[in-house]
């Protein structure tokens, strides 16, 4: 049997060892992020004193992951639902590509860091979605924070520009809406925003149906029209565009600026949805998690600050703690901490270290790629740093980006479990569609996340199939999917009550 680099704690202190144990617990001891390099031992207990609120045993993920299956439940439950942190909201779609889809679409993607339109083609006979055309519009910060009217005027006249540009205005083709938030779907083309997240807070949008504001601001310049509209949400849009070069893609996750997964839950267990078979993917929305201080043991005091001073406090906790609108912040409030504590930077703090913001979630991911990028950005944020403060800079970002992947992994888990039980089977092999800036863009993410998802759930074999241009071509691929017969689904009046969450309590986790 070969041996292998497992990192151990015992009294004794932790460390890499080299051993032939094929015993899970031992092997789950690697997903601790090995943190110290020979030369900054002398610097290991001042320094851990700042990190090791971050480093989360193997014990706390699946702890981590056990909470999440009790919130996914009281999610899909008919009463339990409206008072659920994790909103577990049905999308009506209610099956992934078989490869027959075709047609010209048009596909709108707000929600990320930026707008954009797409032409899109899906072919059948060559089994492709091919992405004709796109472009990019910036929407100004003051529109993010603007009213829900201008915002969408923005994005109808964005579009109205694209149809003109490539000719495509005279034509009525059927459009998909990404529109990356929480929303209530009542129907493919009615939606209703729950809440803003990231960094949007237009007013008047929560509580509307977003397509029918799109409708109106593209009849309030009457210039073109549109055909059929189907909103989805990004993880959806990323689940579908892999589901077509592979069919059993039935999960979707997005590590980006903000965090999310859907997934294929059979439609029984959905509680507020009208009938018993076939599945629906359900937008878990799993950003939300611990919005009911259900993981107020493992927040730190930098994660509670960065919560306060965010433009939406106490909502979306578990999306703080993982994606890229927070990470930089994160790190820039250690370091902040630890330069006032004398320890770094000759305790001198930079007026950029100083400005919230400005340690941007790239810089992690680039400090990390290499000590002499990390020289680079100190020297360009005003930093008069020391070789063993650039590598306590490291040492930050690597404890704060791997908390992040062990985090997504342990919800990762969670939902493959969950499939797994759900079908009854002893061993399931299934596909993520991913997408996001912090999951392509960091050196080690992805494989940090992989490694510890095989730890957390032993009996799934999961293939991560990267989406590219998930949002604009998966929206393509759901209003395709949407155009195939279907039966319909009704979500169900919400009521008080008891639900029966005994009953649906899963085997052997
Ligand atoms: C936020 C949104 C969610 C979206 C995710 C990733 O969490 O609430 O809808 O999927 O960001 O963009």
């Amino acid at each position: 049997m070969q041996n292998k680099r497992v990192y151990v704690k015992s009294e004794a202190g932790r460390g890499w060892a080299d051993t032939a144990s094929n015993d899970p617990l031992e092997m789950a001891a690697t997903i601790q992020p090995c943190c110290f390099p020979g030369f900054l031992q002398s610097w290991k207990i001042t320094v851990e004193k700042y990190l090791q609120p971050f480093q989360l045993s193997p014990e706390t993920l699946q702890e981590v992951s056990a909470r999440l299956r009790k919130d996914l439940l009281r999610g899909l439950g008919k009463h339990s639902h409206h008072k659920a942190p994790v909103k577990m909201l049905p999308t009506f779609v209610r099956a992934t590509p078989d490869g027959t889809e075709k047609g010209d679409f048009l596909a709108l993607d707000l929600g990320g860091t930026n707008f954009r339109v797409l032409h899109v083609r899906v072919e059948e006979e060559a089994q492709k979605v091919l992405k004709m055309d796109s472009q990019i519009c910036a929407i100004p910060q003051e529109m993010m924070l603007g009213t829900g009217e201008q915002l969408f005027d923005h994005i109808a006249t964005c579009l109205g520009d694209f149809l003109e540009s490539h000719n495509l205005k005279g034509q009525t083709l059927p459009l998909g809406f990404t529109f990356s938030f929480p929303c209530e779907q009542l129907e493919i083309d009615k939606s209703i925003l729950i809440r803003w997240t990231k960094g949007f807070n237009c007013s008047g949008v929560e509580g509307k149906d977003v397509v029918q504001l799109l409708k109106e601001a593209i009849h309030r310049r009457g210039d073109y029209h549109i055909g059929s509209v189907a909103m989805v949400n990004d993880t959806v849009g990323t689940m579908m565009s892999c589901g077509y070069k592979d069919q059993s893609c039935e999960i979707g996750m997005i590590i980006g600026t903000g965090t999310n997964a859907c997934y294929m839950e059979e439609i029984k267990n959905v509680k507020r949805i009208e009938g018993e078979d076939g599945r629906m993917c359900i937008n878990t929305e799993w950003g939300g998690f611990g919005d009911d201080g259900c993981l107020d043991d493992i927040l730190t005091e930098f994660d509670v600050e960065v919560d306060k001073t965010s433009i939406n406090p106490g909502v979306h906790i578990f999306e703080k703690m993982i994606s890229g609108m927070y990470l930089g912040e994160i790190v820039r409030l250690v370091l902040v901490k630890m330069t006032k504590d004398k320890l770094l930077f000759k305790g001198q703090i930079s007026e950029a270290l100083g400005t919230r913001g400005l340690f941007e979630t790239k810089f992690i991911s680039e400090i990390e790629d290499g000590l002499e990028n990390a020289k680079k950005i100190l020297t360009e944020l005003g930093l008069d740093w020391s070789l063993v403060d650039a590598s306590v800079v490291r040492l930050v970002c690597d404890t704060i980006s791997s908390r992040s992947a062990y985090l997504c992994a342990a919800a990762l888990a969670t939902l493959v479990n969950r499939i797994r039980n759900n079908r009854k089977l002893g061993h399931l092999k299934t596909t993520v569609g991913v997408d996001g800036t912090v999951y392509r863009k960091h050196p080690t993410f992805s494989s940090k996340l992989q490694k510890a998802v095989r730890l957390l759930a032993p009996q799934c074999d999961i293939t991560f199939l990267v989406s590219e241009d998930g949002s604009g071509k998966g929206a393509a691929m759901v209003t395709a999917v949407a155009q195939r017969p279907a039966h319909q689904s009704r979500l169900l009046e919400e009521s008080d009550g008891e639900d029966n969450e005994e009953e649906e309590e899963e085997e052997g986790q």
